[in-house]
């Protein structure tokens, strides 16, 4: 693939990379995306499942389907996107600032890790708020009580109408607004307040990179768009870092 001159020459330079990720980088592990045609919320009504109400009313559904969502997790495995963006650590400082909760970021060996919208393996107590890792818990049916005070349990995932954990969020937009390049990878960026990072990063100054494989509300502003798979650019990016790296060690 031939990359745009302009990209090339922020490659060479750049000390500092973010990667703003969406459904779409995990899409080629076969987790399902949220939109388009065959997007979770076309099948599931996210104000049956994703908010705070509905678990309140009907608990044990809603374990249920994270249950569902954390099995599909367990048996898929990171991608050649992820594991680009792991290896990119070698040329720069990078960081992750992800909408994902699926873990597959860290599993590909990403270090620095922001997840706004939390991790489908963590879990707490809604009464007193304890912290349960998934393997604590003992398999229920339905959902698990606190073993402290006999609350429910609840993933550590946002639903609807709640506040993104404020220290994901901070840190994820110090890094986006002191990157070079800002990379906004499988996401229809959408989804406020998670949609600020790659506009705080142009507004400081970065340049936005947007790889996807439709047009989205973001095109217009991104510096550079690459539309394609993120499993294929992404590797064809890092092979083009080593190749520049290479040729500037000589
Ligand atoms: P979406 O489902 O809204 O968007 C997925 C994006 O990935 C779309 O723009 C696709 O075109 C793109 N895509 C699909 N396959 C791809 C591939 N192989 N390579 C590159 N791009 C690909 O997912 P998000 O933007 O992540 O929030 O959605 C944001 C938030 O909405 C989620 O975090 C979730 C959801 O409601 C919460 O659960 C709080
Ligand atoms: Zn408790």
């Amino acid at each position: 693939m031939n990359f745009k001159e302009e990209f090339l020459d922020k490659l060479k330079t750049a000390k500092k990379l973010v990667f703003f990720t969406g459904a779409g980088i995990s899409a080629e592990s076969g987790i399902a995306t949220f939109r388009g045609k065959d997007g979770i919320w076309n099948k599931m009504k996210p104000e049956e499942l994703a908010n705070f109400n509905a678990f309140m009313k009907n608990p044990n559904l809603v374990w249920e389907w994270y249950q569902h969502r954390r099995q599909i997790v367990h048996n898929t495995e990171p991608n050649a996107g992820h594991f680009a963006i792991a290896s990119l650590e070698e040329y720069y400082d990078v960081t992750v600032v992800t909408q994902n909760i699926d873990n597959l970021h860290r599993r590909a060996g990403s270090k620095k890790i922001f997840e706004l919208h939390g991790n489908i393996e963590r879990n707490y107590c809604i009464d007193c708020k304890t912290f349960y890792e998934l393997q604590e818990l003992e398999k229920t049916e339905g959902v698990p009580h606190c073993k402290k005070c006999g609350g429910l349990i609840r993933p550590d995932v946002v639903w609807f109408g709640e506040f993104l954990p404020q220290d994901q969020f901070r840190g994820g937009e110090n890094a986006a607004e002191q990157s070079d390049i800002c990379f906004v990878v499988g996401t229809s960026a959408v989804v406020y307040p998670a949609a600020y990072i790659p506009t705080s990063a142009k507004r400081a100054g970065s340049y936005i990179v947007e790889i996807n494989i439709e047009p989205t509300e973001l095109t217009n502003s991104a510096d550079y768009s690459i539309f394609g798979k993120s499993g294929e650019i992404l590797p064809e990016i890092l092979n083009e870092v080593r190749r520049l790296k290479a040729k500037n060690s000589n």
